[in-house]
């Protein structure tokens, strides 16, 4: 087997690079070891910048997104039984879309067999070999058949438990991370938002978060012990915790149901660098991962994918590789950006008990000058509807 581009992963990073290079017209095949059911069931968050849309756009599969995406121009602070908005649009002429990751993914899916182009579901066992020459080799198998792909590029989509960045040399790879004493506990159900917009709150029982999907499916958080056991959260402790975190007023109005989802994911920042060795590119959770509070895991999946599309289209226009050079460099530019502020917004809104009550303090300080200050309020809307790319 040939292909231009070997994608490997087919989560939103890997999908997205197909779609936008499929339309220049450039043959990518795509392994991806889960089968597409398994795919579309990961439930992930859903919170868009401008910028992913406007790509999202490019790749044409804005049309849903468009119909039943959910406009916020605002979000709120909550702490001390007080919400205070922090006006998004207002402070960046900007708003952030809500439509779940799981959307996308379809809607890409959708694309990718309506182009016919080639996906191998269930690849087991993919390896990469001899990016650092002129012909880099994938191989895998399926149905039991070795297969091999020659290529001239690979793309490591495979997210961070990924075969790409482990095969790296591991003496030219710098990783970075920091791990959180605590989890997220997350709950879907289908019942009606508690707010039009989404309510971060700062409790002295912990973090929690008001998010939905769509206008009858609601989405929450609570932060909870990373050693936490979910069958000890039936949907009525989950319920009663949250009201608990929740000011009077917004705990009244919840409207409570049966979960259809329940888990708890870990919280983690973490960075790899470079993102490319030789004709192997790392993109998305391969290359990074953000904790989820500023919601910009996906986003920046999407603004890694957009250098790299770029930098993969112009080479095979013009023959020039100076785009794909500056890959990594562009890239690490903005997730750092993004590392910054989504470890921000989970120092300011966590219980971190470590930090004693000196830290309470310094959150409580923070919280005070975001009501009070135009210019913070400034600065936080700015980074979460997304810096430019
Ligand atoms: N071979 C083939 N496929 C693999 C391998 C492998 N060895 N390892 C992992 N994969 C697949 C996974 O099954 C998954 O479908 O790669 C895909 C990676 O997808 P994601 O983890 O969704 O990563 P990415 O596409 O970069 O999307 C980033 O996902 O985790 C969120 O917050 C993150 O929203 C962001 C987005
Ligand atoms: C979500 O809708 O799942 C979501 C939204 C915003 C976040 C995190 C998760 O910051």
């Amino acid at each position: 087997m040939r292909a231009q581009v070997a994608i490997i992963g087919a989560g939103p990073s890997g999908l997205l690079l197909g779609q936008l290079l499929h339309l220049a017209g450039i043959d990518a095949l795509i392994l991806e070891q889960r089968s597409g059911d398994y795919v579309l069931g990961r439930i992930r968050a859903g919170l868009l910048e401008q910028g992913t849309i406007d790509l999202l756009d490019r790749a044409g599969v804005g049309a849903r997104l468009h119909a039943q995406g959910l406009v916020h121009g605002g979000l709120e602070l909550g702490f001390d039984g007080m919400r205070h908005r922090v006006d998004l649009h207002g402070a960046t002429g900007k708003n952030v879309t809500i439509y779940g990751q799981t959307e996308i993914t379809k809607d890409l899916m959708d694309a990718r067999a309506a182009a016919g182009a080639n996906t191998v579901y269930e690849a087991e066992d993919v390896s990469v070999h001899d990016f650092d020459g002129k012909q880099p080799v994938v191989r895998c198998r399926k149905d039991g058949i070795e297969h091999e792909i020659a290529c001239d590029f690979i793309a490591g989509c495979d997210g961070f438990h990924g075969v790409c960045r482990q095969s790296a040399p591991q003496s030219a790879l710098q990783t970075y991370e920091r791990v959180y004493p605590f989890g997220w506990l997350g709950i879907l159900s289908d019942t009606p938002p508690v707010s039009e917009e989404l309510i971060y709150v700062n409790h002295a029982r912990g973090f929690a978060l008001c998010t939905m999907r769509s206008r009858t499916r609601s989405r929450y958080y609570l932060q909870c012990a990373l050693d936490e056991n979910i069958e000890a959260w039936p949907d009525a402790r989950f319920w009663d915790e949250l009201r608990l975190r929740l000011d009077e007023e917004t705990a009244a109005r919840l409207v409570t149901g049966p979960s259809i989802e329940k888990s708890i994911a870990p919280l983690r920042s973490f960075v790899a660098e470079p993102m490319r060795f030789g004709r192997l590119f790392l993109a998305g959770d391969a290359a990074h991962i953000v904790p989820p509070t500023g919601a910009k895991g996906l986003n920046l999946a999407a603004s890694d994918i957009h250098y790299l599309s770029g930098g993969l289209i112009d080479y095979y226009a013009t023959g020039k590789t100076a785009e794909l050079d500056a890959y990594s460099e562009k890239c690490l530019r903005r997730i750092w950006q993004a590392e910054r502020f989504s470890w921000w917004m989970t120092n300011l809104l966590h219980r971190f008990p470590e930090n004693g009550p000196f830290g309470e303090k310094m959150q409580r300080a923070e919280l005070e000058y975001l009501v009070g200050s135009p210019a913070a309020r400034a600065t936080l809307a700015e980074n979460y509807v997304g810096l430019p790319f």
